[in-house]
């Protein structure tokens, strides 16, 4: 019996260990940009910083394990979108949706960003890839309203000037822009 448990155990360990890793590397063939989380302790300091408030909707673009949504959401009730396209980071945020109280301004789709329209945000976040961002800048500028926001981490878009940059208490920078 304890054999057989023992068995099915590592089984399933094996699956979830193989579904984690094959869908990493098709994840990163189809973006090229790995999943590298952003810290709670720098959302909560962009939140606060960037007065984020309910009335915003926000997108993270590649939304990875779905934290920068939750926490945004938690912190400041703005309806928020997150996009990605790694099955195992999705499948992640969509099963810890499940057990929190926050469906009703949450969302998370598992969709190349890209292939979405961005009209409704007022607030883009981006923790991307440089290769990225020139497309990222010219979705930005062709979809957001005027007065929305880009926060975008590390990488800014090569073309567009930042009205407000500063730097995450471990260093990293922040470049914002506006339409
Ligand atoms: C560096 S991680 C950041 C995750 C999350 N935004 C955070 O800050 O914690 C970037 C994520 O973007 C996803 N990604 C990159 N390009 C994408 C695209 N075109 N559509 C959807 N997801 C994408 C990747 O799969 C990866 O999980």
């Amino acid at each position: 019996m304890l054999y057989q448990i023992f068995l099915i155990g590592s089984l399933l360990f094996a699956f979830l260990l193989l579904f984690v890793v094959s869908s990493s590397l098709l994840g990163f063939m189809l973006t090229r940009v790995p999943f590298v989380p952003t810290r709670a302790a720098d959302i909560e300091f962009i939140v606060k910083k960037l007065g984020i408030t309910s009335k915003d909707i926000f997108y993270d673009l590649g939304s990875g394990n779905g934290k920068v949504c939750f926490i945004v959401n938690k912190l400041t009730g703005a309806k928020c979108v997150g996009f990605e396209l790694t099955w195992w980071t999705y499948l992640w945020a969509k099963i810890k949706l499940k057990f929190k109280d926050q469906k009703s301004k949450l969302q998370f789709k598992n969709q190349n960003f890209f292939n979405h329209n961005w009209g409704e945000a007022t607030i883009i976040y981006g923790y991307l890839y440089p290769m990225l961002m020139r497309q990222v800048q010219e979705k930005f500028i062709a979809d957001c309203k005027p007065g929305s926001r880009a926060i975008i981490r590390d990488f800014p878009f090569p073309d567009l000037k930042p009205v407000e940059v500063f730097y995450l208490p471990q260093n990293h920078e922040i470049y914002v822009y506006k339409v």
